[in-house]
């Protein structure tokens, strides 16, 4: 697995920095609201494991699944919901926790779709930001660290379903995704 990466982007170290600043930014924020973290399955499940542990304050999580990209490196423009929420959104304020943005595809119709539900506020908070690649009007609250335009694997990322696993972030060595993107 580690040979299909051609250089490590954030070690598990500056990970944990980074998962660390964001957290205490949201605890010092939500101390008199009532956070509800909502993770945006899969791509999200480390980062809000993390990320929850290095929150201070009460806090309440949900997950949901969505996806768009399905086993490739592009995005489809469609998203489909596999498993919705189970808590009731009234009164709760909402911090949608994504991996990674990028088209914002994914980010927006979550949003259009959990505002209609009534929570109190609504925020995004995101580990990646590729603005580069945005199509949809769709702005973060919380950003962990701007990453280039690069396919990245790992901390939850995936190529395919597979390298989610991997405790660092790295660059995916092209000719693992080239014989897919000939087809
Ligand atoms: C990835 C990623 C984000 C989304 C970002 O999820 O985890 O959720 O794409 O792309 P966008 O901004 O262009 O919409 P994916 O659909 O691959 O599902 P996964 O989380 O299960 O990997
Ligand atoms: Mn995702
Ligand atoms: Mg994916």
């Amino acid at each position: 697995m580690r040979n299909d990466i051609q250089s490590v982007l954030f070690s598990e170290e500056k990970l944990a920095e980074i998962v660390q600043s964001i957290g205490k930014r949201i605890s010092e924020d939500y101390k008199d609201k009532n956070l509800l973290m909502v993770s945006v399955l899969k791509g999200s499940v480390v980062f809000m494991a993390d990320l929850m542990r290095a929150i201070t304050i009460p806090c309440s999580i949900d997950f949901m699944s969505v996806s768009s990209y399905g086993s490739g490196t592009k995005t489809s423009g469609v998203v489909k919901i596999i498993k919705d929420l189970d808590i009731n959104l009234e009164g709760y304020d909402l911090l949608v926790v994504e991996d990674i943005l990028d088209s914002g595809l994914t980010l927006h119709y979550i949003l259009e779709l959990l505002q209609s539900r009534s929570p109190r506020s609504i925020k995004v908070c995101t580990l990646f930001d590729k603005p580069d690649r945005r199509t949809a009007d769709i702005k973060a609250d919380y950003v962990g660290t701007v990453v280039p335009d690069e396919f990245i694997v790992g901390y939850g990322l995936d190529y395919a379903e597979k390298y989610r696993n991997l405790p660092f972030v790295g660059i995916l060595k092209p000719e693992v995704y080239q014989k897919e993107m000939e087809n």
